[in-house]
């Protein structure tokens, strides 16, 4: 792809801001000399001012979701697109929330611009794990593990009952559970069927990717390895 239409898409401005970017002299490769509108570099091998590229489309990032925030695009308040540099919501084609986590739900967030990809995680057929840690407002009675496990929990409005999901006892109040789909507001539904209320809830894990470490709010791009652990 030239030169002028890779910078553009990644946001860096319009045609003519970054056609302006490019007459400027702005835009070289890595040994620094001056690039122009109809080259093919490599993409590794473009700088901005000095700064290397965003990278390429096919961007698959994680997130750490802090509490608060929110997934949509148009809600007032904080969105978790804010999260990330300004020219990501400008990029085309566009980025993208894998599945949503709730406001008041912290924890680790995918995000991509790759649909099949999109697809590919979200698809009922996947049956990717996913792993929450929540805080309860009641003690747990003991007999949560075995209904959630059933495979016959039916939630209020649903058609079909729920998948088999695996709880993890941590404290009285507090649990672990392993989810196979993902259901409108799934583990805070689960709970009020068991008569309880989630005070607190965190992501920790989506197949074989956790946060390891990520400081909330903050997000990196996952290359191949992430990914081959993502499926794993
Ligand atoms: N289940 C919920 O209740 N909320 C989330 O954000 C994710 C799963």
């Amino acid at each position: 792809m030239k030169l002028l239409r890779t910078i553009a898409n990644l946001g860096y401005g319009s045609r003519r801001d970054v056609t302006a970017l490019i007459r400027e002299g702005r835009v070289t490769d890595a040994q620094g000399d001056i690039l122009y509108a109809d080259d093919e570099p490599r993409h590794d091998d473009v700088r901005v001012d000095g700064e290397p590229l965003d990278p390429p489309a096919g961007l698959l990032l994680m997130l750490h979701k802090p509490v608060g925030t929110t997934c949509s695009t148009k809600d007032r308040g904080r969105l978790v697109h804010d999260l990330l540099p300004p020219r990501f919501a400008r990029r085309s084609p566009q980025l993208s929330t894998i599945g949503r986590l709730d406001r008041d739900t912290s924890g680790l967030l995918l995000m991509t611009d790759d649909g099949a990809l999109l697809h590919r995680i979200i698809s009922p057929k996947s049956r990717l794990p996913k792993v929450y840690e929540a805080t309860l407002a009641q003690p747990l009675c003991g007999d949560e593990g075995a209904i959630f496990a059933s495979g016959t929990l039916m939630l209020e409005s649903e058609k079909t009952p729920l998948l088999p999901a695996e709880l993890e006892v941590l404290s009285p109040v507090r649990a672990r559970l392993t989810l196979h789909e993902g259901r409108y507001h799934q583990v805070r539904r689960m709970f009020a069927a068991v008569g309880n209320h989630v005070d607190t809830l965190h992501r920790s894990r989506i197949g074989g990717l956790a946060l390891d470490g990520l400081a909330e709010g903050a997000w990196r791009a996952l290359g191949p390895e992430d990914r081959e652990r993502l499926f794993s």
